[in-house]
């Protein structure tokens, strides 16, 4: 129907994180063109940007950061992504972070790298920028493929939908228009990040809505892992200062991370009788796994009043200048900040393999939106830019070797036209707000069977009322609550077929039961 209108790229990037960023610089490399398209209006529209610990290296020892990852996801990571991972790690920092985009990782006073260790990591292996390596990285990546003579890249532009036939993907649609306008490409690459948008407190930004996993999932590709929500341990926990889009102007938290890298210099979790309680949890006691210190803390909440994460054996403002400042400006005074766990990262995604080939023909995924296999039910920390990394890297160089003939001959865009761009504001945000209540009351940190039944019948309910509006309007909220409420559908499937409590997927019994300390 639109095919006038059509547009045509070689290889179609959506997402402008350190994944998306990587496939597009891949692909260019090989000498073929790259439209990225990205909804993101700046930079800290991704979640790359909110980053802060670091990107792991394996600091010359491969065995040990495998031994770590496959440990951190209680044995539940795929032993074969992981060896990739690692194989290419060095290799990929080097290349991009270092030789390209010449980012000033922070330095010893002898001019070694200072690496820094997080929780779950048997040494420091960790390259950083202060606790701001996200922003460090994504702001000169972005400056390099915008400068790159074959990437285009075209900001506050969505992908709506996949264009499909017969188990083959032929590009996206976009909202450019009022009707949608159609991009035929080669081979198309989702790098849309995760899902914190379906939480009420996230570390991610608003615009992370699960775009690119409901999309592939729509248009038949396989998913896996969904139930393996992760939960940072160490959120500040403070009063709102700022409304977010999606909470209807209502007052909502203001959650920024609190680095696992301050616990890997020393600092400790208190409760609100002042006791240290992580020895009783785990060996490891702060630096244990992410998913045992969330469940800890929220015991400890629970149980006492407050949790606080206590800076007072760190230098606090010398060696983490970021979050010293982001403190003082939320007006939390002295060494003990209160922490809560929020949502973090999805180590589950759209299916893909050694190449971020997805279960659909010239459909890549990279980036959170993928599962690579290497996270399993439990990532560890300062993996996931580098798997962003690497994976970007593989699937853009497959990517422009596959698809660099878009063909619009074969089959017509999903038809959007008399649609109305516009929707009640009102509509979209009441009904984030169920979908976030639903998703934080039953698939948080702790699930029974129950609980995540009920989540399945709210939201099914809920994607209804979506399906039955997006039917005659095309507004960029709507897909974005279209997307999120698919996922969340999928995470609550995902979590009823999986009886196993495992790494983030924490069942419990009966209603509330909570993890007791254990010896
Ligand atoms: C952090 O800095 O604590 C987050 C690191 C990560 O999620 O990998």
């Amino acid at each position: 129907p639109n095919a006038a209108s059509a547009e045509t790229a070689a290889v179609v990037v959506v997402g402008s994180g350190i994944a998306g960023c990587s496939a597009a610089l891949a692909a260019a490399r090989e000498g073929v063109d790259v439209l990225l398209l990205t909804k993101a209006t700046k930079p800290d529209d991704a979640s790359t940007d909110w980053a802060q610990g670091g990107i792991s290296t394996t600091r010359g020892d491969p065995a040990a950061l495998t031994e770590d990852i496959i440990a951190a996801s209680d044995g539940t990571a795929d032993p074969d992504a992981v060896d990739i991972l690692v194989e290419h790690a060095d290799a990929a920092v080097e290349d991009v972070l270092i030789d390209t985009l010449d980012i000033g990782f922070d330095e010893t006073d002898s001019g070694e790298f200072d690496y820094a260790r997080e929780a779950a990591h048997s040494e420091s292996r960790i390259l950083h920028v202060d606790a701001a390596t996200g922003t460090h990285i994504l702001r000169p990546f972005l400056n390099h493929v915008d400068d790159h003579e074959r990437i285009e890249v075209r900001q506050d532009t969505a992908a709506l939908e996949l264009i499909t036939h017969e188990g083959r993907v032929y590009g996206v649609v976009t909202d450019e228009a009022p009707d949608g306008h159609p991009i035929y490409a080669g081979t198309t690459i989702l790098a849309t990040g995760g899902i914190g948008a379906l939480y009420s407190r996230s570390t991610n930004p608003d615009d992370a809505t699960g775009d690119g996993i409901a999309m592939a999932a729509l248009a038949g590709a396989d998913v896996a892992d969904l139930e393996y929500v992760q939960f940072h341990p160490t959120a500040s926990d403070c009063e709102a200062r700022s409304a977010s889009k999606r909470s209807g102007g209502a007052a909502k938290q203001d959650t920024f991370l609190l680095s696992e890298a301050l616990r890997g210099e020393g600092a400790l979790l208190r409760n609100a009788d002042g006791d240290r309680f992580m020895p009783d949890y785990h060996p490891d006691a702060e630096l244990a796994p992410r998913d045992v210190v969330a469940r800890a803390v929220e015991t400890e909440r629970e149980a006492t009043g407050e949790v606080v994460l206590d800076v007072s054996p760190l230098e606090f403002d010398a060696e983490f200048p970021t979050i010293a400042a982001k403190c003082r400006d939320r007006g939390i005074e002295g060494d003990e900040i209160p922490v809560a766990p929020c949502e973090h990262f999805l180590c589950g995604g759209i299916a893909v393999d050694d190449r971020g080939r997805t279960s659909l023909d010239r459909l890549y995924a990279v980036g959170e939106c993928a599962r690579t296999g290497v996270h399993g039910a439990n990532r560890l920390a300062s993996t996931s830019l580098l798997e962003g990394l690497v994976w970007g890297l593989r699937a853009g160089e497959d990517a422009a070797g596959v698809g660099a003939d878009p063909d619009h001959t074969v089959v017509d865009a999903p038809d959007l036209l008399n649609r109305d761009p516009d929707l009640p504001e009102r509509f979209a945000t009441e009904k984030f707000a169920r979908l976030q209540r639903t998703m934080d009351e039953y698939l948080g940190l702790e699930r029974n069977p129950e609980e995540i039944a009920r989540a399945g019948a709210v939201l099914r309910r809920l994607k209804g009322e979506v399906d039955a509006y997006i039917r005659t309007r095309t507004a960029r909220d709507l897909y974005e609550l279209r997307n999120a409420s698919v996922v969340a559908l999928l995470i609550a499937r995902a979590a009823s077929e999986n009886a196993e409590s495992v790494g983030c997927h924490y069942v419990v019994e009966d209603e509330r039961e909570p993890e007791q300390p254990h010896p």
